[in-house]
């Protein structure tokens, strides 16, 4: 197949700046931690990636164990940007990650300028590409002095195998240290990537002012609480549901009554304002404009489809916003 990207890409995509830097992003990304190893059905990620850039997503996130197979998602990923999307790596923000386990021995994971180092370059060699735009350590280590690990990323962006820096999964005040480390070497931290939804609100409680102060951009994962946060799991668990999946990270004991009855609840609102749940649920969090992009999955293109439409309405009026904190109480 021959892929011609719209013409129109550009038109409904609404771009937000990342922090203080000097890069937007489409305030809809696509991750790629499920949905694009090799035990998925290529052509459904196929369209899925050809309807995300044309829909004006730039942004595509990936990390080193994403697959299963780890490091599948990223083999996939470069195949497709060589036989797709050849001669628009300039319209791309393509990140990738390392941090958990991904080879055997003492420098497979967690945060020394041994493993950083050496997973970068694996990751640019899977997917065909000379640097990724923005190389992000993936977890905090408890072991390795932070002064390590930020000196690594460091020294990766001076090697132009990054582009920019950024964080995940880190506190408040671990995101601060990391983001003045950053700062007085001279790479500044470009974004922070938490877990971040409806039902996961741990960022509330310091991150995002840290961020704001900083001037680092926020780009929350699992907007979507994997599918919770959808239609998916108002009437049980269907067959092909990422909570039915063996190689699914959501457990089928994570779809409890509780969550469904809330769900239900929240669907409720959603139908009042014209939206899907997953539509509410991620203009719910763009609605802060500290939120830089929602970073969202999709199983088959039709839900990214869905999912888009969230731009169309991201006002909440008090009343709105009262009901829902209600329910999630
Ligand atoms: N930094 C980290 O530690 C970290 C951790 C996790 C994720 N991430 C990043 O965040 C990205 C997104 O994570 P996620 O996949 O958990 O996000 P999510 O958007 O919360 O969940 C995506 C899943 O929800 C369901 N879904 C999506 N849109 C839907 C819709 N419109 N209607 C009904 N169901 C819908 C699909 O589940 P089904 O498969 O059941 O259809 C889809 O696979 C990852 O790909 C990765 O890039 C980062």
């Amino acid at each position: 197949m021959n892929y011609q990207p719209s013409a129109d890409r550009y038109k409904n995509m609404q771009y937000r700046r990342c922090g203080k830097s000097g890069i937007k992003l489409p305030a809809v990304s696509l991750g790629l931690w499920h949905n694009f190893g090799h035990v998925d059905v290529a052509e459904n990620f196929r369209k899925i990636l050809h309807l995300a850039f044309d829909s004006g997503i730039t942004h595509f996130d990936l990390a080193n164990n994403y697959g299963p197979p780890p490091g599948s998602a990223e083999e996939n990923f470069g195949r497709l940007l060589h036989e797709d999307f050849h001669g628009y790596r300039d319209e791309l923000i393509i990140s990738t990650k390392a941090g958990y386990y991904m080879w055997e021995g003492p420098y497979g994971e967690w945060g020394s300028k041994k493993y950083l180092v050496s997973s970068l370059d694996q990751s640019l060699k899977r997917m065909r590409l000379e640097y990724v735009d923005i190389f992000y350590h993936h977890r905090p280590d408890p072991d390795t002095p932070l002064e390590e690990t930020m000196s690594a990323l460091d020294l990766i962006v001076r090697q132009g195998k990054a582009l920019y820096a950024g964080i995940s999964n880190y506190p408040a005040d671990e995101a601060d240290k990391a983001i003045a480390i950053l700062k007085r070497l001279g790479t500044p931290c470009l974004i922070h990537q938490p877990k971040y939804s409806m039902f996961e609100r741990w960022v509330e409680g310091g991150l995002l002012d840290v961020l704001e102060k900083d001037g680092v951009g926020c780009i929350p994962f699992s907007p979507l609480a994997q599918g919770l946060l959808t239609n998916k799991y108002l009437h049980g668990i269907p067959e092909d549901s990422r909570a039915a999946k063996s190689t699914g990270f959501l457990q089928e004991n994570q779809v409890t009554e509780g969550r469904v009855h809330q769900a239900k609840q929240l669907n409720k609102i959603a139908e009042h304002r014209g939206q899907t749940l997953a539509q509410m649920a991620l203009a719910w969090l763009l609605k802060d404009q500290r939120v830089t992009s929602v970073l969202i999955g999709a199983s088959r293109p039709e839900q990214l489809a869905d999912s888009l439409k969230c731009l169309d309405n991201i006002e909440f009026s008090p009343e709105e916003l009262a009901k829902i904190e209600d329910i999630l109480k």
